[in-house]
């Protein structure tokens, strides 16, 4: 019995000093090179001069997954190391009180999150109890089969499809003898991964370090336990005060990294509102893609614009707010937003960090929710996408057009189902391009039409003026007079009356 105290002594002495190795580099993360221009400076060499910074993140993200080995890159973006699941041979476990099937597509997306991480899975275990063993999680019989299952399967990390008391992740390791996750700390390792802009990478920090927050208290709490040990054992005296010292010095550290995060995020809104409010005064309409994690978004903004744009077969591919400029078949213009993907039990301190792409939803003229298909379970998906569109402020009033994607691998009757179950549903393939031309036609009739006739001489220094006619009115005839150029045609109310301002034959 002393001597298990005493193997739990020391195996919390190097969890603390990796707790605080964690902590160390999240707090000096803002130090650092960028992760984009880490990453990208590792591929430069493959990728001279090719292309997009899109590409060459895509390139370094591949690449980063390849390249098993750990270079000073990987360092750099490895925050919550000790929560990491890249490159790592992982088993998944979940339970369930009631439906196996929810619980195996719950396991399913979480392997599809595992791999998305970087991660190899390497085996699967679902168990029926009706509450979580408040020890282990799992209860202990089943435990020491996921012991077992890790030996043979030879994994070294244990992904569990919840979110842990830290105090059950611990007593869980003891007992697999490898490192544990849940699934919040995988998303957080995915999104650390991802994050691209100034706000999102700042978010993602600030979700890393309320995650962290609560479990350095877990091991605090274990450090005491450990030094009561020593104590007793005539050991370390003294080591409690100053160690108890040391924790709670890191976490005031952590907190006043947090408060910064916020007030600089804070800051970062403005910025934001400001581009958002310039595109709105031009009236360009802009168009949200939004959808479940993997539904094909990205492809199908490409397919709708021509642009390059991240594709991945990995959730997530997607975290910062994308624009692209689109055209109507009859000529008008339209932003289109791509957004990050939806995903069920989205872990709480993530939500922040979705505001910013979600509040273009809520922005938008007209949503475009992208659904696979082909997944078994497409209504689920859907609801889940609903339900959080609906949290969004202003979102639930915009006319939703749904693009049944992967419509080249659904099968045809469940695609007739589908469509017959959703208003305004079209079929379509961000793949092979099937059904697009029909996407765009209804994109073109739900985006707001310029309702206001006009027939103006605009000066030809206002030629801002005359460009968002063409951007977003209908003209009907345009001359170049002596005095301006002349346009006819139908506009927007707000364009119409900055046009009547200035309007030559309107002054005189
Ligand atoms: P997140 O960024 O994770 O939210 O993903 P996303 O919704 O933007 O999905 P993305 O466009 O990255 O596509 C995910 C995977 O689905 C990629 O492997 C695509 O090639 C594939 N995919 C997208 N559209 C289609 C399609 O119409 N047919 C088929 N067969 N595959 C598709």
């Amino acid at each position: 019995m002393a001597k298990n105290e005493v193997s739990l002594a020391h195996s919390d002495d190097a969890e603390l000093e990796r707790a605080r190795a964690v902590v160390q580099r999240v707090l000096e993360r803002q130090k650092r090179r960028p992760v984009a221009q880490a990453l990208s400076s590792t591929t430069e060499q493959h990728e001279e001069g090719a292309g997009s910074l899109e590409r060459q993140a895509r390139a370094a993200r591949g690449a980063l997954r390849q390249d098993r080995v750990a270079s000073a890159e990987l360092e750099e973006v490895s925050e919550v190391e000790y929560r990491q699941v890249r490159l790592e041979r992982v088993v998944l476990v979940g339970i369930y009180a009631h439906s196996q099937r929810d619980a195996q597509n719950s396991l399913n997306e979480l392997d599809a999150l595992a791999r998305t991480a970087g991660s190899a899975v390497v085996g699967h275990m679902l168990q029926r109890r009706d509450m979580p063993d408040t020890a282990t999680y799992l209860g202990s019989g089943k435990a020491k089969e996921l012991a077992r299952l890790v030996r043979s399967t030879g994994a070294d990390t244990v992904i569990v499809d919840t979110e842990l008391a830290p105090s059950q992740r611990r007593a869980l390791e003891d007992v697999v003898q490898v490192k544990v996750v849940d699934r919040t700390a995988l998303i957080l390792d995915i999104f650390a991964q991802h994050a691209q802009s100034r706000e999102g990478k700042a978010q993602v920090e600030l979700a890393q370090l309320e995650y962290l927050l609560p479990r350095l208290r877990g091991w605090g709490e274990s450090m005491s336990r450990q030094s009561g040990g020593r104590v007793a054992g005539g050991e370390g005296i003294g080591s409690r005060g100053p160690g108890e010292t040391k924790i709670e010095l890191d976490r005031r550290r952590i907190r006043s990294r947090m408060a910064r995060l916020r007030r600089q995020i804070k800051n970062m809104r403005p910025t934001r509102q400001t581009r958002r409010h310039h595109r709105r005064m031009g009236r360009i309409p802009s168009v949200a893609i939004a959808g479940y994690t993997n539904a094909g978004k990205s492809t199908l903004l490409n397919r709708l614009t021509g642009a390059e744009v991240m594709v991945e077969d990995a959730l997530f591919a997607t975290l910062d707010p994308t624009v692209r400029m689109a055209q109507t078949p009859d000529g008008r213009e339209y932003t289109l937003v791509d957004t990050v993907g939806f995903v069920r039990n989205l872990p709480t301190q993530l939500v922040e960090a979705f505001r910013s792409t979600l509040e273009e939803v809520g922005e938008a003229d007209v949503i475009v929710h992208v659904v696979d298909a082909a997944h078994p379970e497409p209504f689920a998906q859907i609801r889940a996408v609903n339900e959080v569109l609906e949290t969004i402020d202003g979102a639930a009033h915009i006319p939703q057009i749904i693009a049944l994607n992967k419509a080249d691998l659904a099968p045809a009757a469940d695609l007739a189902i589908l469509r017959s179950r959703l208003p305004r549903a079209v079929a379509v393939s961000a793949r092979t391009g099937a059904g697009i031309e029909e996407l765009a036609e209804l994109i073109a009739q739900t985006l707001p039409r310029p309702d206001v006739h006009v027939d103006v001489v605009v000066p030809y220094e206002h030629g801002d003026l005359v460009n968002s006619f063409h951007e977003t009115g209908q003209i009907e005839q345009e001359e170049y007079l002596e005095t301006g150029t002349r346009l006819v045609g139908r506009v927007n109310g707000s364009l119409a009356h900055r046009l009547q301002e200035v309007d030559v034959a309107n002054g005189q």
